[in-house]
């Protein structure tokens, strides 16, 4: 019988390969108690919702350099925001953006709230920021699902259900693995394996640190899953 998944092991894994990210705060530098800025841990979550990493990275410093808190940015023109976000896409999220910002200076004294509940009553904040927040600013054991943690979990456990079917089991399955124990830097962890190694297709299966523990590498099945429901 298989093992099931250690966490322990994907953040040991981390703690060698973590990617280095403007918001990130690096694996050693969380172990001697560095804590990210929610601020930015937010900014970069909003910006990285249908957008690469890669092209994250300059917006986000653009932003950050010129509205370095939240309440910076509250006071910004709506048209100066606008403007600096031009080529991200989906406009909605930047005018929520500011909505969120507005209400963090005027009802919150510029601090993000550290309560998840909270957290999922901000403008634009719904399950997967909030989760974000929570685990990676405040390590709280949130469990954050996006695309890459869905395909990690399909394939650890062989799910065949297809997408979007699959989605509840998928975050189940997601949420009985977060551990108590750093789980900002898990959910952080489980994200670069999807995006590094267990990736949508030709998985690098030899260089994961779940190998042994994952059903899909057993039965020869990773590069076919998640499974898509025909559109
Ligand atoms: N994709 C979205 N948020 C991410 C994060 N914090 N780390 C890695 N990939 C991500």
């Amino acid at each position: 019988m298989r093992d099931r998944p250690a966490p322990q092991d994907l953040l040991d894994w981390y703690d060698r390969h973590a990617r280095a990210m403007p918001w990130r705060v690096a694996p050693a530098d969380r172990a001697r108690g560095v804590a990210p800025d929610p601020y930015r841990v937010w900014l970069s979550e909003v910006m990285l919702q249908q957008t690469t990493v890669a092209a994250v990275k300059s917006y986000f410093e653009a932003f950050t350099d010129r509205w370095p808190t939240v309440t910076d940015l509250a006071d910004a023109e709506d048209a100066e925001v606008m403007a600096a976000w031009a080529g991200l896409g989906y406009y909605a999220r930047a005018r929520n953006l500011l909505k969120c910002a507005r209400v963090l200076r005027d009802d919150f004294g510029g601090v993000f709230p550290t309560d998840h509940a909270t957290l999922l009553t901000l403008p634009g904040i719904g399950r997967y920021t909030a989760a974000a927040i929570s685990a990676i600013a405040f390590d709280a054991p949130e469990t954050v699902v996006d695309g890459n943690v869905e395909r990690v979990m399909a394939r650890l456990f062989d799910e065949h259900t297809p997408l979007p079917q699959a989605k509840p089991v998928l975050t189940e399955m997601a949420a009985s693995l977060t551990p108590r124990a750093r789980p900002g830097d898990y959910a952080q962890a489980v994200m670069d394996l999807g995006a590094t190694i267990c990736t949508p297709r030709k998985p690098a299966c030899g260089l994961c640190p779940w190998r042994t523990n994952c059903a899909a590498w057993a039965n020869g099945t990773a590069a076919e899953l998640p499974k898509k429901a025909p559109k």
